[in-house]
């Protein structure tokens, strides 16, 4: 099952290598990378038609510098601007990456006005709220890809802690898709056991903190991190497109869910072909909203930032 066309703006290392995962699973009949830099979608472009003919794959892949070529997309990823450096916050990115990521909706409002955009920038809460403002679109067709990978990252620390299959371990990170996001141990599972049944506060404490810092981690060895989040994307984008439903954490812009307005937050949602199809609202404990609407507060303050800079 795949779409006609998928477009992604950014052909950096998040967007060439979706470009890769998109012809791998055969998701769409094209794919269209798009970028600032002359040269490098084309190039992209050209090497992942290659592996497209080396694994028989029928996917056709395109580089341009134009964004009519996004024209009529049935989704469009945004992952165009900075990416953190060793030592630097999600946040640090706000100020230059605001600017980047309303152009690129204006675009795509243009082009592909019945699309869903997947929006993957960094601070990533505050630029799928830039997107669904800028773009217009009905808050189901704008998804924040964040959530799913804090809960990949603390799956994969779950299992290392039970010494157990990842395959048994289910983790839920909602929140902030930054330094308050909320690991929730009353709602992950180790066999289906609720992981703060088997583990004591203090080690709850220590997963959570791990989960926080470990994206930190892998910038500060290798530079960035790739293969996990492009394989967040992919997995979001096949649940698009296959209209799977399933309910992965994603930020999504709220209109009174958890008593919040007017922000996009991470939170378990139904992904299916319209987008974002229902969201789940969880009994939260009081310990665990304070750490939520923490989060929250920090998007709000940065999203009053950029109005007050006329970016929005
Ligand atoms: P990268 O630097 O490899 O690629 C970014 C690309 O965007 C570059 O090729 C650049 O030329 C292009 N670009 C800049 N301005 C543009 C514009 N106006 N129009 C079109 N293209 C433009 O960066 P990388 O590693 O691919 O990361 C991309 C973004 O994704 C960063 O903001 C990063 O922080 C974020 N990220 C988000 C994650 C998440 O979980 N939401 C996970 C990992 C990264």
């Amino acid at each position: 099952m795949s779409v006609r066309k998928i477009s992604i703006i950014g052909s950096g290392r998040l967007g060439s290598f979706t470009g890769y995962e998109i012809v791998y699973r055969e998701l769409a009949k094209e794919v269209v990378l798009i970028d600032i830099i002359q040269n490098l979608p084309q190039g992209e472009a050209m090497d992942l038609n290659q592996m497209a003919s080396e694994k028989g794959k029928s996917v056709l892949v395109k580089g341009s510098n134009d964004y009519k070529d996004i024209s009529d997309s049935d989704i469009v990823v945004i992952t165009a601007g900075f990416a953190r450096k060793p030592g630097m916050t999600r946040l640090d990115l706000l100020k230059q990456n605001a600017p980047i990521v309303r152009d690129v909706a204006l675009q795509i409002a243009k082009y592909a006005p019945n699309s869903i955009v997947i929006t993957v920038t960094n601070p990533m809460d505050v630029m799928t709220y830039i997107t669904y403002k800028i773009t217009g679109f009905p808050k189901e067709r704008v998804i924040g890809m964040g959530g799913q990978l804090d809960s990949a990252r603390y799956r994969e620390i779950l299992a290392n802690i039970f010494n157990v299959s990842r395959n048994s371990v289910k983790a839920l990170v909602i929140g902030e898709h930054g330094e308050n996001m909320l690991p929730l141990a009353r709602f992950s599972y180790v066999g289906g056991i609720r992981v703060s049944d088997l583990l004591s506060l203090e080690k709850i404490k220590e997963a959570e903190e791990a989960t926080r810092k470990i994206a930190a981690e892998v910038i500060a060895l290798k530079g960035a991190t790739v293969f996990a989040p492009v394989s967040c994307i992919a997995s979001l984008i096949e649940a698009i497109v296959k209209d799977t439903k399933e309910i992965i954490p994603v930020s999504a812009y709220l209109n009174g869910e958890y008593g919040l307005n007017d922000l996009c937050i991470g939170v378990p949602a139904v992904i299916g072909k319209k987008g974002i199809e229902k969201i789940f609202e969880l009994n939260l404990n009081e310990e665990e909203k304070l750490r939520f609407y923490k989060g929250a507060e920090i998007i709000k303050n940065a999203i009053n930032e950029l109005r007050q800079l006329a970016i929005i």
